[in-house]
């Protein structure tokens, strides 16, 4: 038999907590493998919570509550997870909502996919079997689903679908690993971080599909519009993403000096000096991408690797001076060389607005996912 623990952080909860933990018990008693634990961390709610939950435990040897002070949903996870693990040695940690929108008979599943060799699971709404509420306005929808297509994309891992649920099974040797990490996560952007951490870890990460259903009874906790900032800034913070464009900007810069330092300085005639303070530019980008952006994945294998990669790196940048050649040879042909009246007295002309629009939508997905996919594949 292993241990599984399901940790359920509440505040205010009462009208649901109650039907949730028997509908849970009912669901894993009969289990096979595992023998499971339910603890509930209860935020000193005000309305009876923590009253209605220890009345309970006499008839449920096997829940338990902590009591906490509300510091948000982070910081329960990280008390439940520190206690039940000292206390319970489980060999898997559930997280999952007080409210009734986790399913229990789901879990089951999730145990499935550990038991086949999974470190992290995820309950997923968004593959193929998983649902959002129908009865969402469609401002919601597309929140929801626009939310994890940015974390999906920022962090180019386009196989994990649902980011920000709040029901997983965790293995314990990845949290112990991560508590440290998430500790200054307090928020619901600890949910983002706790699966970037593990993956960064090595976790092996699959996913099932739930049902999301709305609450009945209680209200959210969430702040959409410090969730919403947070998770924003943890993916910019934490994704190559933002650092390639940085590096992009200062390559930029370097090409400019170079060029310019070329013809002022060394008298090199200035097509010849644009070329090798662009070569320069590229050995200067790919250097500073592998030692900061990517660092995650470096390369590895000593000169001859570097060769190899610095070679391929350059026919990546071979390929955007191509695109943009090719790109504003069309936009030229077919749009017209023209000037464009941004504002009374502001005007570009049009090969400046189309070379922008080319970088912007054509080249940086280009290079991202080719650096990505080929320069630096792990
Ligand atoms: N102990 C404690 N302390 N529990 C809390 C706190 C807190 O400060 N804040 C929220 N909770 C509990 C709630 O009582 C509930 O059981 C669970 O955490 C989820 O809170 P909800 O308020 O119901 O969150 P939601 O439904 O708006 O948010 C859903 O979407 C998020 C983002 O996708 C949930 O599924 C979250 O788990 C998910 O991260
Ligand atoms: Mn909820």
């Amino acid at each position: 038999m292993k241990k599984a623990t399901i940790i359920i952080p509440t505040y205010n909860e009462k009208d649901n907590i109650k039907s949730l933990v028997e509908g849970i018990f009912k669901n894993v008693s009969a289990l096979p493998n595992w023998m499971v634990d339910v603890v509930i961390v209860d935020s000193d709610s005000p309305d009876g919570t923590t009253e209605l939950v220890e009345s309970l435990i006499p008839s449920f040897p096997h829940l338990h509550l902590i009591r906490t002070k509300k510091e948000g949903l982070g910081k329960a996870y990280i008390e439940g997870f520190k206690i039940a693990i000292e206390k319970l040695q489980p060999f898997v940690l559930f997280e999952m909502d007080a409210d009734h929108s986790h399913d229990p008979t789901t879990l089951p599943a999730f145990l499935k996919q550990i038991e086949k060799g999974a470190d992290f699971v995820i309950g997923s709404r968004y593959i193929k079997g998983g649902s959002i509420p129908q009865d969402w306005g469609i401002d919601r929808k597309i929140f929801s689903i626009g939310a994890n297509l940015f974390v999906r994309l920022g962090f180019m891992r386009l196989k994990i679908t649902d980011w920000t649920s709040g029901f997983r099974a965790i293995k314990a040797w990845i949290i112990k690993d991560s508590l440290a990490y998430v500790n200054t996560y307090s928020g619901y952007v600890f949910q983002v971080a706790l699966l970037d951490h593990a993956i960064s870890k090595g976790a092996r990460v699959s996913e099932v599909p739930i049902n999301f259903v709305d609450r009945k009874a209680g209200v959210s906790k969430i702040n959409s519009i410090q969730y919403i900032f947070q998770t924003f800034w943890y993916v910019l913070s934490h994704s190559s993403f933002i650092k390639f464009i940085i590096v992009g900007l200062l390559g930029f810069v370097v090409d400019f000096s170079f060029a310019y330092a070329f013809i002022n300085s060394l008298k090199i005639p200035k097509a010849s000096a644009n070329m090798l303070s662009a070569e320069v530019a590229i050995i200067f980008n790919f250097f500073i991408n592998n030692f900061w952006s990517f660092r995650h994945k470096k390369i590895e294998g000593g000169f001859i690797a570097y060769a190899q990669k610095l070679l391929l790196f350059n026919l990546v940048s071979l390929g955007s001076v191509l695109i943009q050649g090719g790109g504003l040879y069309l936009l030229l042909t077919f749009m017209g060389d023209k000037i464009f009246a941004l504002l009374p007295g502001v005007s570009l002309s049009s090969w400046i607005v189309y070379k922008i629009g080319i970088i912007s939508f054509i080249i940086i997905p280009y290079s991202y996912v080719l650096y990505n996919k080929v320069v630096w594949k792990k």
